[in-house]
């Protein structure tokens, strides 16, 4: 045959992948193809595939005679949002996704260039694990991989989706990498999956309940973004990337912002209700404070008494963090503190400005708590927070009680601008604790207990339960009105453009683990 007509050969094959029944049969499943998933990342025709003739060496199990070009895996890069990206996507319908010897080498190849020449990775996962057939050069593929995972962490963004099963070790990559999608239905990640936990602690669970999107975005936290189908995910991975620098040498890209930088919001003047234990929801200042009311949330589903996500101000993408007064009354648990560490700890390897909202009554209380590490896990977001040296901004709209003040980048932990709204209220506690406290005996003792406690709270609250004496002490740079909080970040913002900060040289800090 002539070069030409076997380089067609091969092309035809490698398009094929596992051949015609194996691709219907993954639209049937709701799924689309690795090929057609990578031609949604990108923008149009700029993918260009990397290794697309690479096959398979194993000659066991009758492998020779299964010979694929691409062995499973299509690799490579292109443009999204007009920007350098690398990918990789398993294709399911060879040898189920796999990762072979050369498909792990495939897959390293890409992350390597990425990390050269500074470009973001992703990947779309879709693979029933290591190769049964190769043994120890399949294991041996996923360790290197996790190995780049590492090296890429806090140098280029790495984002998964889950768009299939992900199981056994397999799940260790999107684990390392900073954001991990999962699509609803199609989707599911487990160490052992339900047989092995039937046989090893009788538990009798489906895969859906065990590790489908919603289990990992709502109650284990793994995932950051359920989706409905493959199209919203892909969509949602160009969406994610227009926030990102390519790398943490880059800005994060602006756009021109088709939003007023002076745009007042009166509604936000009523948003704090006058009754200081009613809820509100954070949501709306974010919103209302946003470039066109847009905000990417991250891990929506997840330690809802926190917020965090992408939005812009004036066309610069900053980090938002913000504590939910609709869930849990906003307090700090257990999984907001590792929620939020994570995203703080992201936006500063990436150069994106923090601005942080705050309304917090405090660290949940109770055994749960207590015994879970409340304590360790609580000090994850004060580590991130203080050693971020990101521009960081924060407004107080109501509570910073206790030990949650200082966490919530309050000034004490290096935050360039801290404002507050005329209704917050900066105290070690809430006057209903303290005056128990403090006035233990004399209630006891009162003829009218009732009288004399509601007089002695309302004595604290005057005294404690407002933002004058932090002003005062310049731990507040500015009470601003609620309307103009998008004007005052905004500026903020700008001032902070040529902002340089840095920790002391160390290898690594040892963030509470
Ligand atoms: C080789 C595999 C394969 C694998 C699936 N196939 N998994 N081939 N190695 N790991 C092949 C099947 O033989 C089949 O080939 C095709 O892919 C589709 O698989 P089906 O079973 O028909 O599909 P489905 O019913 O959808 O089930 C998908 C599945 C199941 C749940 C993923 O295939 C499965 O349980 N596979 C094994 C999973 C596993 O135990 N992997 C090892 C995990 S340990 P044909 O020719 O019929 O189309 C691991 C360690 C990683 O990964 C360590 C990292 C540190």
């Amino acid at each position: 045959m002539r070069p030409e007509d076997v380089l067609a050969d091969l092309d035809r094959r490698a398009d094929l992948g596992g051949g015609a029944e194996r691709l219907e049969r993954q639209h049937g499943a709701g799924k689309l193809t690795a090929r057609e998933r990578v031609e949604l990342l990108f923008d149009p025709a700029s993918f260009e595939e990397l290794d697309r003739l690479v096959t398979h060496r194993c000659r066991d199990f009758g492998m020779e005679d299964h010979v694929i070009p691409g062995d499973g895996v299509v690799a490579g890069h292109g443009l999204v949002n007009g920007r350098q990206v690398f990918a990789f996507a398993q294709d399911f319908t060879v040898f189920g996704g796999s990762l072979s010897e050369t498909n792990a080498a495939k897959i390293v190849k890409i992350m390597d260039l990425a990390l050269k020449l500074g470009a973001p990775i992703v990947g779309l996962n879709d693979s029933g694990g290591a190769r049964i057939q190769e043994g120890v050069v399949s294991l041996a593929g996923y360790a290197d991989i996790f190995l780049r995972n590492t090296l890429c962490s806090g140098v280029i963004p790495q984002i998964s989706a889950i768009m299939g099963p992900c199981a056994g070790g397999a799940v260790y990559s999107p684990a390392i990498t900073d954001f991990t999608l999962m699509v609803k239905h199609t989707s599911y990640m487990f160490v052992t999956g339900p047989d092995v936990i039937r046989t090893v602690t009788h538990e009798e669970v489906s895969k859906e309940a065990l590790g489908g999107a919603m289990t990992h975005n709502a109650t284990s936290g793994v995932a950051h973004f359920a989706v409905e189908d493959d199209r919203e995910c892909l969509q949602t991975i160009r969406d994610l990337l227009a926030f990102l620098p390519l790398n943490n040498l880059d800005d994060p890209p602006r756009v021109t912002p088709t939003d007023s930088p002076d745009r007042e919001d009166a509604a936000l003047d009523q948003l704090v209700p006058d009754a200081p234990n009613h809820p509100y929801d954070m949501l709306d200042l974010v919103r209302s404070i946003a470039d066109d009311g847009y905000f990417l949330e991250v891990h929506a589903h997840f330690a809802r008494n926190i917020l965090v996500g992408f939005a812009r101000l004036d066309g610069r993408p900053v980090g938002i963090v913000a504590n939910q007064p609709s869930v849990l009354a906003g307090t700090l648990d257990i999984d907001a503190s590792v929620k939020g560490a994570r995203f703080v700890r992201f936006c500063d390897a990436f150069n994106i400005p923090l601005v942080t909202f705050e309304d917090v009554p405090g660290f949940l209380p109770g055994t749960v708590q207590e015994y879970g590490g409340i304590i360790r896990h609580g000090a994850k977001l004060l580590y991130a927070f203080a050693e971020a040296t990101v521009p960081k901004v924060t407004v107080i709209t109501r509570k910073a009680y206790g030990g949650a003040y200082c966490v919530m980048s309050s000034k004490h932990l290096r935050t360039d601008f801290n404002f507050a709204w005329p209704t917050a209220e900066i105290a070690v506690m809430g006057p209903e604790g303290a005056v128990n406290i403090l006035y233990k005996r004399e209630l006891e003792a009162a003829a009218d207990a009732m009288a004399a406690r509601a007089e002695k709270v309302a004595e604290f609250r005057d005294k404690f339960a407002n933002p004058f004496v932090a002003a005062a002490r310049g731990y507040l740079d500015a009470i601003i009105k609620p309307r103009e909080t998008r004007r005052k970040l905004i500026a903020a913002l700008r001032h902070l453009d040529t902002k340089r900060d840095r920790n002391p040289p160390k290898k690594h800090g040892n963030i509470p683990l």
